[in-house]
């Protein structure tokens, strides 16, 4: 693992007038197996996310299945098999990770709710685990049962919400833990169009409230360039960053936005890029260490 080469090359260091580095991957390489089954996940991915101050940058990673996207995400979130990476260096908060950590959150596409469990018990859980008690464990999942708009949900089991409401009871659940960093895999892939749009929306509303800094995977182009502050493009064979775009932040919800011609302009752009798939020597369009 090459990360143990690294115990004191941190890079939270700063040079003037620079901001701390929150997540890092220098030169990141991933292999699933050996020899003739040896499979690339990502090749050679760089790229560097900054702390900044009062608000968390959102990065949206879009790109053909199985470019490698889940594979970065896990690898932030210190997840096997994923984790370690088989070659390069990984930074969170200028430190080598060596596991999954509480200021690391994560939501995948699955929920992952606890079928025996209410709505407010499926908050809770992270609270409990960490000790917090009964009383004010309970009080807190409330409120964010009110904050992602699931009030009189609260005594309900998963098997009797909707998708979309099962998706909110996921992102309560790990925002509650209040993590630094919030990993989120085609958290709305299963969603209809209008609910999709409308946890969008949510998902703005709350970043802007935590200041956490976001990582959301998605198919959808409109989405990363509605949600993104930049978008990394990814592409396959091997699985690598190939371009990284800086997108306005969202100051509109979706539904007002995806109409304005510079937004329609930057997604059909990202989309023809996406379908024409960069060639895999090709320069790096404003990818920075
Ligand atoms: N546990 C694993 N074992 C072996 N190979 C894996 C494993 N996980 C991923 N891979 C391979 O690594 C590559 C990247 O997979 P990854 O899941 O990161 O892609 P993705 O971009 O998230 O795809 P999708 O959009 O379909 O979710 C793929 O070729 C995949 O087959
Ligand atoms: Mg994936």
């Amino acid at each position: 693992m090459s990360d143990n080469k690294t115990q004191n090359g941190g890079t939270a260091e700063k040079g003037p007038g620079q901001l701390p580095e929150l997540v890092k991957f220098r030169n990141v390489t991933k292999v699933f197996g050996s020899g003739p089954n040896a499979r690339t996940a990502i090749q050679d991915v760089t790229f560097t996310v900054h702390d900044e101050p009062g608000s968390g940058e959102l990065i949206a990673i879009v790109g053909p299945s199985g470019c490698g996207k889940s594979t970065v995400l896990r690898i932030i979130a210190g997840l096997e098999p994923h984790f370690p990476p088989t070659a390069g260096e990984v930074f969170v908060c200028g430190k080598p990770i060596c596991k999954p950590g509480a200021d690391r959150g994560v939501v995948d596409q699955k929920y992952s709710l606890l079928p025996h469990l209410t709505v407010l018990e499926n908050i809770a859980f992270g609270l409990k685990l960490r000790g917090v008690s009964r009383r004010e464990r309970l009080d807190r999942a409330r409120e964010w049962a009110k904050k992602v708009g699931l009030e009189g949900a609260e005594r309900s089991y998963p098997h009797e919400l909707s998708g979309g409401m099962q998706q909110r009871v996921a992102i309560a659940a790990t925002l509650i833990l209040e993590p630094r960093i919030l990993l989120m895999d085609e958290p709305f892939g299963a969603l209809d169009p209008k609910i999709r749009m409308q946890m969008q929306a949510l998902l703005i509303d709350l970043w802007r409230e935590q200041q956490s800094t976001v990582f959301i995977v998605t198919h959808a182009v409109e989405e990363a360039v509605y949600l993104g502050d930049r978008v990394f493009r990814m592409a396959a064979k091997p699985g690598r960053l190939v371009e990284v775009l800086s997108v306005p932040r969202p100051d509109v919800p979706p539904e007002v936005m995806r109409k304005q011609p510079w937004f329609m302009e930057m997604t059909q752009d990202l989309l023809h890029r996406l379908e024409a798939d960069a060639p895999a020597t090709g320069a790096l369009n404003g990818v920075k260490g």
